[in-house]
């Protein structure tokens, strides 16, 4: 174990911080076809690549996982619902499956019985295949979005009847940029402007999901959002292009989604470049606009914008930020620890800016639509080592890099808590070593080595997962 020491950050969270992991259904159940699932669009995607066919097993490792967060010291476990166990073939006149409930509500069951409180997600990205083929899924214009629009409703109605009376964090999407992304994996014929319909129907999905919550199910002790991405984008210098082109990256990455949310309008930026982006309804205007309990961010870099736009046909990666230029190797000098990828990564400062700004710009009385302070959870922050498969189980266990960047994020989240942001939890990406989507299961994620080669899918907790557990032994203060 590593002897960084974790006494500086004494009493410097509030007592009742969440303080736990982050996994996703695909990405670690396996039981493809087990209690009735049928595929979802990953599935088929990448039917003949690695896959989640089996990953890490947790769909028949209740037991295990629940027994590795409590080792670990989580009080909250951040997981996502299979829509493909719930209603299979996806539709609102498809079956429910009964078998695909009493798995989740039994996991929720004993996981509060250990005392860790469920933070369950609805949507992390696995549509049922059968809604990608009826009409693209959420892709969807028209009546076929009508359609769309009823199918999640229906969904959503029937994780909240199911487990609304135990779990009372939710969160409705996870990602929405990334997802607008993900469709070329699974959408031969995906252009990139689709995006924009695609980001439409994620905001509006998320808005019916809170108003069927609010009206039907929410208790006073309940909260329902959405978890949002960003890096954090910073100038390069002090040119006004630069920073021009951080803002862009910070609006189109974030303030897409984030605007019309917790400030009740829309992006600026976006709306410029893609007037159609907000081609609400009033009544929709009226249930997007706060439309969230908490600010749910995920959070793993940070890059520098240069100044330059670039308008054709960038790598996914500006586009993602509004095609601006980055880099985060300003004259070939790294601005952060250089990750095993060769890429510089643990970049901590970029994580306190990042938790600034969102307090500053959208989650606080004065900006806040609702006009009260809104509570940020970090749902998701961590690191990848890209070739952590051929190291030896020693090296693996003994993960300084992955140390260093929690070392320093953590520092980081306790630096804008003391500034007065409210933090409410935190959860690490990710509990395991799971599948990264179209990446495989080359880079790991996890604070935790999970046994496939061998097939026994034996959990054995990094350095890493154990320095999360002390920091925050150390940190949470008691009551
Ligand atoms: C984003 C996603 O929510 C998650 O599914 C993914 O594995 C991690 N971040 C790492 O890329």
């Amino acid at each position: 174990m590593t002897a960084t020491t974790t006494d500086q950050h004494h009493g410097t969270l509030p007592a009742g911080f969440l303080r736990g992991f982050a996994t996703a259904s695909y990405q670690i159940e396996g039981g493809h076809d087990q209690d009735g699932r049928k595929p979802s669009v990953w599935d088929v995607a990448l039917k003949d690549k690695d896959n989640g066919d089996v990953a890490c097993n947790s769909y028949n490792m209740i037991e295990e996982d629940i027994a590795l967060l409590k080792s670990l010291g989580a009080n909250v476990y951040r997981f996502s619902i299979s829509w493909s166990r719930i209603v299979p073939l996806g539709g609102r006149n498809d079956p429910v499956e009964p078998r695909g409930i009493a798995h989740y509500s039994k996991f929720i069951d004993r996981l509060i019985e250990e005392g860790i409180t469920p933070f369950v997600t609805l949507f992390h990205w696995d549509l049922p295949y059968a809604l990608q083929e009826r009409y693209g899924g959420f892709r969807a214009t028209g009546e076929q979005r009508e359609e769309l629009l009823l199918d999640w409703d229906r969904y959503v109605r029937v994780c909240f009847e199911a487990f609304g009376d135990r779990v009372k964090h939710w969160i409705t999407h996870n990602e929405p940029l990334s997802y607008v992304y993900c469709h070329f994996a699974f959408t031969d014929d995906y252009k990139l402007d689709e995006k924009w319909t695609v980001g439409k129907n994620i905001l509006i999905t998320h808005a019916r999901a809170v108003d069927i919550y609010r009206k039907e199910f929410q208790r006073p002790d309940t909260v329902i959002g959405i978890a949002l991405q960003s890096e954090w984008v910073e100038p390069i210098d002090d040119s006004q292009a630069a920073k021009d082109a951080a803002q862009r990256g910070m609006d189109v990455s974030i303030g897409w989604f984030a605007d019309p949310i917790y400030l009740g309008k829309p992006n600026a930026t976006v709306e410029k470049l893609a007037p159609g982006a907000y081609d609400f309804t009033e009544a929709e205007w009226a249930i997007l606009r706060g439309s969230s309990d908490f600010f749910g961010i995920n959070h793993y870099s940070t890059q520098l914008a240069t100044g330059k736009i670039i308008t054709e046909d960038p790598p996914i990666i500006n586009t993602m930020f509004g095609s601006i230029e980055m880099t985060q190797e300003p004259g070939g000098v790294p601005i952060g620890h250089r990750g095993h990828d060769g890429h510089p990564y643990t970049v901590p400062w970029g994580f306190y800016k990042l938790l600034k700004y969102i307090h500053a710009t959208w989650t606080n009385a004065g900006v806040s639509y609702i006009h009260k302070d809104i509570p940020t959870y970090v749902t998701e922050n961590g690191y990848a080592e890209q070739d952590e498969r051929q190291y030896t189980f020693e090296e693996r266990i003994n993960d300084k890099n992955r140390v260093n960047y929690f070392e320093g994020y953590l520092a980081a989240l306790v630096g804008a808590v003391q500034e007065g942001v409210p933090v409410a939890g935190y959860m690490a990406w990710s509990l395991l070593d799971n599948l990264e989507w179209t990446s495989g299961y080359k880079p790991c994620f996890g604070v935790t080595v999970v046994d496939m080669d061998g097939g026994t899918f034996k959990r054995t907790p990094k350095s890493s997962g154990l320095y999360i557990k002390r920091f925050f032994d150390e940190a949470v203060a008691s009551k």
